[in-house]
């Protein structure tokens, strides 16, 4: 018998400010910057995106999609032990977006009568930019193997409206604001249960550059450039290969191949690198869930945002091998193949 980390919840929130294509469109153009709905769906897949209200941070929507989670999974703050939210658009500097999440989910629970409040456990921010979730979920579950932890709620959560330069019309139009959570508690079967089955993590720090946000904080100021910036083709080059590869090692750590795969959730950045990848894998496109149309690229948030609206829907069901993958800033990339 061994022990595993099964899901058993997942959540979400997109902040209700949706803003379409054309609300985008109309805005750089007022800026004197030309675009179109159609360059951007055909280019990216994206038709709306959400963004937050001022004064709205990531953990207002990692407390959101928490909260719906714990529903999902008939449990209570008091009984999470582990809190690791993937996030590159924190509340602050410091302390962690999971410790402030930590105590808005107690003040919840203590509101609505629970007196044990939230668990105490360990809470932690990882850093990973659109690969977090995966390297989040894969922390939470070394540490539910090991027996530190035996509930873990890991939640992907951004704003990076807050980083978007809406003078760079290339990078503007392609993200969003939102997060998504799941549950992991800890299982025990022969290993044809459900739970984490393989992960694989990765990170090439030569290509930073390519997709960063290079500003930093010193003395009081703001020095280097607070906004994100990209090189969109050399990313998107990168970025299939990449997720091909992992795709290949984390089936090759768990046994099994393309023909297990039940659905592929990819992070959702981009339409034209989630169907380029599906063809390297050999998946066709009903077994990919897609919704980057729907909320642009939210970063960290946008596996467990596409993964939690494929099971509430009841596209993924119970027994079903899914495979989840992210690429991202850094660069970092990485796989989690589970058992639902
Ligand atoms: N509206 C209209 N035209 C635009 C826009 C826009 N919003 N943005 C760029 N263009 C123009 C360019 O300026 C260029 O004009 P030019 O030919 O006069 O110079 C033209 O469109 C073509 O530009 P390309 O950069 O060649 O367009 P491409 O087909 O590569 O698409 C894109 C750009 C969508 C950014 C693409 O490179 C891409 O998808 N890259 C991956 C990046 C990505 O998804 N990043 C997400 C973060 S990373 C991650 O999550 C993995």
């Amino acid at each position: 018998m061994t022990l595993f980390a099964r899901i058993t919840g997942t959540g979400s929130f997109l902040p209700p400010r949706k803003i379409s294509n054309q609300d985008l469109v109309t805005q750089l153009t007022a800026r004197g910057l030309d675009s179109s709905d159609e360059w951007i769906v055909e280019r990216t897949g994206i038709k709306h995106r959400h963004f937050v209200d001022d004064g709205v941070h990531a953990s207002d929507l990692a407390f959101e999609a928490a909260r719906r989670c714990l529903t999902a999974a008939s449990r209570k703050a008091a009984d999470v032990d582990l809190i690791i939210v993937a996030t590159s658009t924190p509340d602050m500097v410091f302390p962690s977006t999971a410790s402030i999440l930590q105590h808005k989910l107690t003040l919840a629970a203590l509101a609505d009568g629970d007196t044990q409040g939230g668990a105490g456990g360990a809470a932690f921010d990882v850093q990973a930019v659109c690969s977090g979730f995966v390297y989040a979920i894969s922390v939470a579950n070394a540490m539910i193997q090991t027996g530190a932890a035996r509930c873990a709620l890991v939640v992907g959560a951004e704003v990076f409206s807050r980083i978007l330069d809406f003078n760079d019309r290339t990078t503007c139009v392609l993200f969003g604001d939102g997060a998504g959570a799941v549950l992991l508690e800890a299982a025990t079967h022969d290993g044809d249960g459900p739970g984490i089955l393989a992960t694989d993590l990765h990170a090439d720090g030569k290509y930073r550059d390519i997709l960063c946000t290079p500003g930093t904080v010193s003395g009081g100021a703001v020095i280097g450039n607070p906004l994100l910036q990209m090189d969109g083709q050399a990313v998107f080059k990168l970025a299939v290969g990449l997720l091909e590869n992992t795709a290949r090692k984390v089936l090759e750590k768990a046994n099994k191949t393309d023909a297990d795969v039940d659905w592929l959730v990819p992070h959702q950045a981009n339409i034209r690198i989630m169907t380029s990848t599906a063809k390297k894998l050999k998946l066709p496109l009903e077994r990919v869930v897609v919704t980057v149309d729907q909320h642009g690229n939210t970063s960290a948030a946008s596996i467990p945002l596409a993964l939690d609206h494929a099971v509430k829907a009841g596209q993924i069901k119970a027994g079903q091998i899914v495979l989840m993958e992210g690429v991202g800033g850094g660069f970092t990339w990485g796989s989690a193949l589970v058992r639902m």
